[in-house]
């Protein structure tokens, strides 16, 4: 075995990594959660994101929740979470507690890779005196420290950890070089390397805030073509003849990424006195895009003269984008509970999402088949276009729509009018 590698939190971004790196080395993966780990220990994946065969056939990963199992480690690797608070700005507790952990079982020569989405700064400003307070070393020359941000996209099978290029950052040069060498034996594409912790955080953050803000403007313009009632799909995909027009639907923007990163970038830019108004807008009209859709959907009933409280409504899928099971900060919640709010009652369906993951509130409204052809719905909202919805959707709309009434395909993921559905 080559490294003693301790990643610091086994989720949707540490269980690979510890896959993977468990092929020539020895990996601890360690998790403050308690039931994740038995549940790893059992080979179960709850966010079916690996599969049981290949976590059980990982015999060098000893899944823990024991700090003494991560002493000695030549490498540690922290991939826990990095979200925001009610007040929209950086929840760094998981973080801080992370690093107080790796900082007391720090040995000489150990590198730590922070792996988590941060701020340019947090990495040297927040964590690092930590580590050296909690170890009583010295960064650069007791041990070393690094950043290389994940970019791994959930429900996206062709971009999988090893053939996404991968940023690569150090404390110096030398560390540098030991992360460089780290991530090349398990990365086929290309490991890039950056001349600053900073700029690689930076990196990070903005890829996440460009994506965020391209979706709000065409949201922003389906909002303005709507009023014009001009179709927004038809102007994209006519604007999109032009060679430098970049297409990017109109949509909600959930999970913990793309709609949380940019705060992280706006908590920083205010703590040094710059006021973010591009950032934040695109961040104000992306959030209130499930009230948007709430409110078209109530117009379009109106028009076609459907009582909507009276009405059958189904929301299909429920996670935070599609072909993946992870509800954290869907949007699709926000539209759920305006129908709520509004004492209009709505039924769920989303095989991918594990129900055990759904709030109280929510677990009487989810439907877990639609195999019931007693069922039928005269609003359908498409609200997740998962791979299994659309492969047979036909099917699915004969068997449940039987008045076809009002379909609403939120991301136009279905073939215009086949349906004669409504979109965003
Ligand atoms: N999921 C993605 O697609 C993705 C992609 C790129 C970047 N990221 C970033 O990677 C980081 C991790 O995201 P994730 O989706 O894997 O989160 P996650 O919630 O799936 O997993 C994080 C794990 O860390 C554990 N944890 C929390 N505090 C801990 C502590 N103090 N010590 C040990 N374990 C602790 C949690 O129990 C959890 O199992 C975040 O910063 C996220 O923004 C995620």
């Amino acid at each position: 075995m080559k490294n003693k590698i301790s990643i610091i939190g086994v989720g949707y971004v540490g269980l690979p990594l510890a896959l993977k790196f468990q092929k020539k080395n020895k990996v601890i993966a360690f998790d403050t959660n308690l039931q994740r780990i038995e549940e790893l220990k059992k080979g179960l994946d709850v966010f079916n994101d690996q599969k049981k065969n290949y976590i059980e056939a990982a015999k060098n990963i000893k899944f823990t929740s024991s700090v003494e199992d991560i002493k000695n480690s030549d490498f540690f690797i922290v991939t826990v979470p990095t979200p925001v608070n009610l007040n929209k700005k950086p929840n760094l507790k998981p973080l801080i507690s992370a690093t107080s952990i790796v900082g007391k079982n720090l040995k000489k020569k150990s590198v730590v890779v922070y792996e988590s989405t941060v701020y340019p700064g947090c990495t040297e400003e927040v964590c690092l005196p930590i580590l050296q307070k909690a170890s009583s070393l010295k960064i650069n020359k007791d041990f070393y420290c690094g950043y290389s941000p994940e970019r791994v996209n959930v429900g996206d099978d062709s971009h999988k950890l090893e053939n996404i290029n991968k940023i690569v950052s150090g404390s110096n040069k030398f560390a540098i070089k030991k992360i460089y060498d780290l991530y090349s034996s398990i990365i086929k594409a290309k490991v890039y390397k950056v001349e600053s912790i900073k700029v690689a955080e930076a990196a990070k953050v903005i890829e996440n805030t460009q994506r965020d803000l391209n979706i709000a403007l065409v949201n922003e313009l389906s909002i303005i073509f709507s009023k014009l009632n001009i179709d927004t799909n038809e102007v994209l995909n006519a604007a999109s003849t032009k060679w430098n027009f970049v297409k990017y639907k109109p949509g909600l923007v959930g999970g913990h990424c793309v709609g949380v990163d940019p705060f992280y970038l706006t908590y920083k830019a205010e703590q040094i006195g710059y006021h973010p108004k591009v950032i934040l807008s695109g961040r104000n009209i992306n959030d209130k895009m499930s009230y948007y859709v709430f409110k078209s959907v109530l117009k379009k009933s109106k028009k076609l003269k459907i009582n909507i409280k009276k009405s059958n409504i189904l929301i299909m899928g429920y996670s935070f984008k599609e072909n993946c099971s992870d509800i954290r900060n869907s949007k699709v919640t926000d539209l759920v509970n305006c129908f709520i709010k509004n004492k209009i009652s709505v039924n769920i369906y989303d095989p991918l999402v594990n129900i055990k993951h759904l709030s109280k509130k929510h677990q009487n409204i989810y439907l877990p088949t639609i195999n019931n052809k007693k069922k039928f719905f005269d609003i359908l909202i498409l609200a997740v276009p998962h791979k299994v919805f659309i492969n047979n959707f036909s099917k699915t709309y004969n068997l449940i729509m039987k008045k076809k009434k009002l379909l609403f395909d939120i991301k136009s993921a279905l073939p215009k009018n086949k349906y004669f559905q409504d979109t965003l």
